[in-house]
């Protein structure tokens, strides 16, 4: 399976989001064949998470619907553990937040707890951006608690690691990001997928992108990661790459042996070309 994810940012008003939803449902209609097999999770700005969690259940109850009126049945036939299963897992996209709080309640002014993703409908949430990392000083450790947070309300982190120019310059840019996994999952376990997003700093938002090659070194060391140290820590292992994903780069970065799905921004912003880095 690949994971494509929809990194918004702090983009999109809700006129924005609503047009980007209906592109969303008529192109997944139109291409559900190559689309139904890839995890796609749009990370909206918090505020728009409530409004595309009710447009995501208003899909999925006419599908529910239509599901009974097929198999001649009632609302009433099904568990809640079935109504739960058919309605979430007809969502043609999954939502995550992008970032989340370590703490549960409290003084915390403009932040958002891990449970509040959860009750508007997130199953991930991406943690450790570089935006945050360094825009907001967040080290390793206070990202190593936030996935905990996360993991207590069963949403899936999407780790962010990723070195600066100046470290790649250096050469050091390998043992950077053994560091930051290191740190970031240090005293973390129980892990249902470990999600690891590959972001080199230089690459975010300013067209440039890494070779294959330098792709794939990092791809090796973290496949070597998740064999020796994190075989244990997760059911599943995925490796996304994220910084200047396009339509027309996506397909070389994702036949990348050890790369499963991409970390997409500004690109995301356009539905169509969302889909069409999904489609392939
Ligand atoms: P970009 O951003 O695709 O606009 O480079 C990626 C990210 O920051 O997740």
């Amino acid at each position: 399976m690949k994971i494509i994810a929809a990194n918004w940012k702090m983009n999109n008003s809700f006129d924005e989001c609503d047009a980007w939803l209906d592109g969303f449902f008529s192109g997944y209609t139109k291409n559900i064949d190559k689309l139904k097999d890839v995890e796609m999770i749009l990370c909206p700005p918090h505020i728009l998470l409530d409004y595309i969690d009710s447009e995501l259940m208003e899909d999925s109850m006419k599908h529910l619907d239509s599901l009974m009126t097929q198999q001649n049945k009632s609302i009433e036939d099904f568990s809640e553990e079935e109504l739960n299963e058919i309605v979430l897992g007809s969502r043609p996209i999954r939502i995550g937040g992008q970032d989340c709080h370590s703490g549960e309640s409290g003084s915390y002014t403009g932040s958002v707890s891990a449970d509040m993703l959860s009750k508007v409908g997130c199953e991930y949430v991406i943690l450790g951006h570089s935006d945050r990392r360094d825009g907001c000083f967040e080290n390793s450790d206070v990202v190593a608690k936030k996935i905990s947070a996360a993991l207590a309300k069963k949403l899936t982190p999407i780790i962010c690691v990723g070195e600066s120019k100046a470290v790649r310059e250096k050469k050091e840019h390998l043992a950077f990001i053994e560091k930051q996994i290191e740190e970031t999952l240090a005293n973390n376990s129980g892990f249902e997928s470990l999600v690891i997003a590959y972001e080199p700093i230089w690459a975010i938002g300013t067209g440039l992108v890494p070779t294959i090659e330098e792709i794939q070194e990092v791809a090796n060391l973290v496949k070597k990661l998740f064999e020796t140290k994190y075989a244990n820590i997760a059911n599943k292992h995925y490796l996304l790459y994220g910084g200047s994903v396009k339509e027309s780069n996506a397909k070389s970065i994702l036949d990348i042996n050890g790369v499963d799905g991409l970390l997409v921004g500004g690109a995301s912003l356009n539905v169509d070309e969302f889909l069409n880095i999904c489609q392939n």
